[in-house]
């Protein structure tokens, strides 16, 4: 798999990406093979999510779909979502549970740990037809994926060497997480978007804390995301992944700030809100992060927006569009109201929200933007160039020429003088 030795970042930081990225194929194909089945776990549910022995769900590592399922044994096993016969899709549906699975073509059979355990007519009818004696059924389950959970979130990888799991993530994500996700949860619902553009569009605007209240004007209007909160951006030591993180109500006057937007030609007084306790904050975690958007490398998304928590998981259709597939979640102890408070809150996210819809917008806009002009690049230097390091400002977007370090690692298009 060939990229166009064109097709190249131009600086050695990353402040500049150039468009061809976003567009070519081929670079499409080698991502599914470098980064997907590459040395990096991949989001793939939750443990909540198929709590009882036989529950399975079905997701997908980049555009390649999987199955994980609970064992008898209690233990999580993913395998790709294909039969070694044929090939055919296994499990077409979302989610259920079964004591085996079987595929609908030639109706072959396999155990929870993904073992062929029967072939229909074998030893054929008779004595005539059927499989040979070699045919050992040992040789011919799912390919077997490795699988590690942390705070009841379940990664996946291809890769024998890819590290364990806790070290990939990194503190700073770890001390995300462990808060928010590692109690029991409750899963509110489910929600899909399919974007019309390049998916890596998606998982830099997640690390981009600089759009959140300009693009989103109702993040800045109702307070929920501003400049001018105390905040940052934190990541692993090898900056892939980040937490870009917000205390509300912290700016020294409010006056001030939406001064400051008018400035910046936002209009931060003009949108109204006739049901304000869809924005109400409780607070309930101790580090008093109001708004916490977690990346995980290569397309995972967590976030805490308030008191809406969700996953997100970005699904590659190809170059051009992708799914993007929400898991929307409360905690198993929460009382009614709180569960009605948060799915009230989910709507800021959610279908007849904003947060969705604008980033969607922007994702598209880009893609259209970039379409005819593939040598010319995209600016990343909010926040300033060169090293890659930590911020404790909301005005970048750092973590973006993270993602791209990491991702010319894995690809092979690291520039001279790449910075890690
Ligand atoms: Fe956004």
């Amino acid at each position: 798999m060939t990229i166009d030795p064109a097709i190249r970042f131009p600086h050695g930081d990353y402040s500049r990406v150039p468009y061809a990225l976003y567009h070519d194929r081929a670079v499409y194909d080698a991502e599914q093979e470098r980064i997907f089945k590459g040395p990096a776990w991949n989001f793939l549910g939750l443990e909540v999510e198929i709590p009882k022995p036989g529950d399975f769900r079905t997701s997908v590592i980049g555009d390649t779909p999987v199955v994980f399922n609970r064992g008898t044994d209690g233990k999580v096993h993913a395998f790709v979502n294909r039969c070694a016969h044929r090939g055919a899709l296994l499990r077409r549906e979302a989610y259920g549970n079964a004591s085996d699975h079987t595929c609908i073509y030639h109706r072959w059979n396999y155990d929870l740990e993904g073992n062929l355990v029967g072939v229909p007519f074998q030893r054929g009818v008779n004595g005539k037809g059927g499989l040979g004696p070699d045919f050992d059924k040992r040789d011919h389950g799912l390919r077997k994926l490795r699988v590690e959970s942390f705070a009841g979130i379940l990664f996946t990888t291809f890769a024998d060497e890819t590290e364990p799991l806790r070290d990939y993530l990194g503190e700073p994500l770890v001390r995300f997480l462990e808060p928010r996700f590692g109690r029991p949860l409750a899963v509110l619902g489910y929600m899909r978007q399919r974007i019309f553009g390049n998916w890596k569009f998606y998982v830099e605007n997640i690390r981009d804390m600089y759009h959140g209240s300009l693009l989103h004007e109702f993040q800045a209007t109702f307070g929920i995301s501003r400049v001018t909160y105390t905040g940052g951006t934190r990541m692993d030591p090898r900056h892939r992944h980040n937490i870009s993180w917000g205390i509300q109500g912290t700016e020294a006057s409010t006056a001030e700030t939406h001064k400051m937007y008018k400035e910046a030609n936002l209009e931060t007084e003009r949108l109204k809100l006739r049901e304000m306790a869809m924005v109400d904050y409780r607070p309930e975690f101790d580090d008093q992060i109001s708004i916490g958007i977690c990346s995980v490398f290569p397309n995972a998304c967590f976030q805490q927006i308030r008191n809406s928590l969700a996953a997100r998981q970005v699904r590659p259709r190809g170059p051009d569009d992708f799914d993007l597939y929400w898991t929307i979640l409360g905690y198993a102890d929460d009382t009614p109201d709180m569960t009605q408070h948060r799915l009230r809150q989910s709507n800021m996210i959610g279908p007849a929200g904003f947060i969705s819809m604008e980033d969607g917008e922007a994702v598209e806009i880009a893609h259209r933007g970039v379409k005819r002009d593939p040598a010319a690049h995209a600016v990343v230097e909010m926040g300033g160039k060169g090293e890659i390091s930590d911020r404790d400002n909301r005005v970048n977007d750092v973590p973006i020429r993270g993602f791209w370090s990491y991702y010319a690692e894995l690809m092979g298009m690291e520039p001279a003088g790449a910075v890690r």
